[in-house]
């Protein structure tokens, strides 16, 4: 499968679930405290996704996912799955959310520091965000996908951080996982890497670790994601439209100032 280029009443589809998906972080924020469990987060956000929203939480059941949301922990990279732990004073968590809607998929992840913030969850956090940012800051017509990956890499490495190289972005639409894979480090194929297109619709999700690189899969549930080295790790997602002109963040937050 190619990289699949948007119609004008496709992107209005797209734009509308990147909305709702946005819409799911703004209403879970004030819920994320000391205390609270990473299963009832997920409770609230499936109910307010089906009730409120008249939409599908697209990780339930996706590939056997068990949850509606992904609750990703301190040292978890991605893909934690919601349970009965509660959260503590100065945990670091990704929350990420894809909804379906009228068919079209929108995604999207923030971090939260829960409580007091410290100086390294507070740096991690931040960097990540960087990264991501200087991501999309790239998205427009003719730019090499790979451009993405090379500027997220050098600022992560500028901080002494690394960038998990084993998950990546990826086209978003129809499908929740489309071509192409955004990578968020240097391949050193840049060239050869798809031009941007207006219409191409896809992900910038890096995953920033404060040390190595390197990740395992939990063996007990198939999906937590974690530091070899068990060192924090954060990720921030948008789903990104390239238009004629440069780009349009479809999950964009009201919180963000840009
Ligand atoms: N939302 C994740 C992403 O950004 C994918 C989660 S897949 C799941 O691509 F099965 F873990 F939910
Ligand atoms: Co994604
Ligand atoms: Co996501």
């Amino acid at each position: 499968m190619a990289i699949t280029i948007k119609s004008s009443s496709e992107v209005e589809k797209m734009r509308i679930a990147g909305r709702l998906a946005a819409s799911v972080l703004d209403m879970i924020t004030p819920h994320v405290a000391v205390g609270v469990t990473t299963e009832h987060l997920d409770q609230i956000c499936h109910k307010f996704i089906v009730d409120e929203l008249d939409a599908i939480p697209a990780p339930l059941n996706y590939h056997g996912f068990p949850k509606s949301i992904c609750t990703s922990i301190n040292n978890v990279v991605c893909h934690g799955i919601p349970s009965e732990k509660k959260l503590k004073k100065g945990d670091i968590i990704n929350i990420d959310i894809t909804v379906i809607k009228n068919g079209y998929h929108g995604d999207t992840s923030k971090m939260f520091i829960v409580g007091k913030a410290n100086v390294k969850a507070t740096r991690i956090c931040k960097i990540a965000q960087e990264c991501m940012y200087l991501g999309i800051d790239l998205v427009k017509p003719g730019t090499h996908l790979g451009e993405i990956g090379q500027v997220i890499g050098a600022h992560a490495h500028s901080q002494h951080c690394s960038v998990v190289r084993d998950y990546c972005g990826h086209g978003i639409g129809q499908g929740f996982h489309e071509e192409p894979q955004v990578l968020h480090y240097d391949n050193g194929k840049t060239k050869q890497s798809p031009i941007l297109e207006p219409g191409m619709t896809f992900t910038i999700e890096p995953m920033i670790n404060l040390g190595n690189y390197q990740v395992v899969t939990s063996r007990l549930d198939g999906w937590t994601v974690t530091t070899k080295d068990r060192s924090l790790s954060a990720q921030w997602e948008h789903t990104i439209l390239v238009t004629e002109t440069g780009h349009e963040i479809l999950t964009l937050r009201a919180e963000e100032s840009i």
